[in-house]
């Protein structure tokens, strides 16, 4: 029993570029990578299914370029379907898409597999799990909002911490492979939360770009 307690030790740690300082983007990258971070999440807002905007399509194909690190593309856009293939071209390696923007799921799912990517869906806040149902096992990644999308720096709400819990539960009960990631008022009190209910992957972006002792010590204090 203890050791379901116990946060999994194969965490893997997905600094969010909105926090980072956008005049050195490429430097930034690099040092979150030699910081000992497992991926790059970025944050692709359209001022429609979120209320701000941020980077796209550019922006994701110069970090190709500038990072070894796999991109793990957020898709907070509406119609994320018209461009999957974009982002996919442009460099991206994971792409999410929101259930919420999503009434063909089970098309946007096929399409990004079929692209060769690793297929990601991401839940808001008051999503329940029950719609993934049928395509779960299609899903390399879950993506639980532990904020409401759209900015970063805001406080995790403890409210999923059950919805965690029960997809990991699903997930395990199906015997599938599927990766957790937690998005949003990640630090290092809500990681051990957050791994504790079943997460497997955690993106942080103020924790880690705006951290008093460095990149390294914060991505640390988030694996532990
Ligand atoms: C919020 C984004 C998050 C955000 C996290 O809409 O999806 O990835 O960058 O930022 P922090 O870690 O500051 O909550
Ligand atoms: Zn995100």
């Amino acid at each position: 029993m203890a050791d379901l307690q116990r946060p999994r030790t194969n965490v893997r740690i997905a600094p969010s570029i909105l926090a980072s300082d956008f005049t050195r983007l490429g430097e930034e990258a690099r040092a979150v990578e030699a910081a000992g971070a497992d991926l790059l999440h970025i944050d692709v807002m359209d001022g429609r299914f979120v209320p701000n905007l941020s980077v796209g399509l550019p922006v994701v194909a110069a970090l190709k370029g500038a990072t070894q690190l796999p991109l793990d593309v957020h898709l907070m856009i509406v119609e994320p379907e018209r461009y999957v293939e974009a982002f996919a071209k442009a460099g991206a390696d994971n792409l999410t898409v929101h259930l919420e923007a999503c009434p063909h799921l089970h098309r946007v799912v096929e399409q990004i597999r079929e692209l060769g990517k690793k297929v990601c869906v991401a839940l808001n806040p008051h999503s329940p799990i029950d719609n993934l149902d049928v395509v779960l096992p299609d899903l390399d990644m879950v993506l639980v909002m532990s904020v409401n999308p759209g900015f970063g720096g805001q406080k995790f709400i403890e409210a999923v911490v059950p919805k965690i819990r029960a997809l990991r539960a699903e997930i395990d009960r199906r015997g599938l492979a599927t990766d957790i990631e937690v998005d949003g008022g990640i630090d290092a009190e809500t990681a051990r939360t957050a791994l504790e209910a079943g997460a497997t992957v955690l993106v942080a972006g103020t924790s880690v770009f705006h951290a008093r002792n460095g990149y390294r010590d914060a991505i640390a204090a988030l694996r532990s």
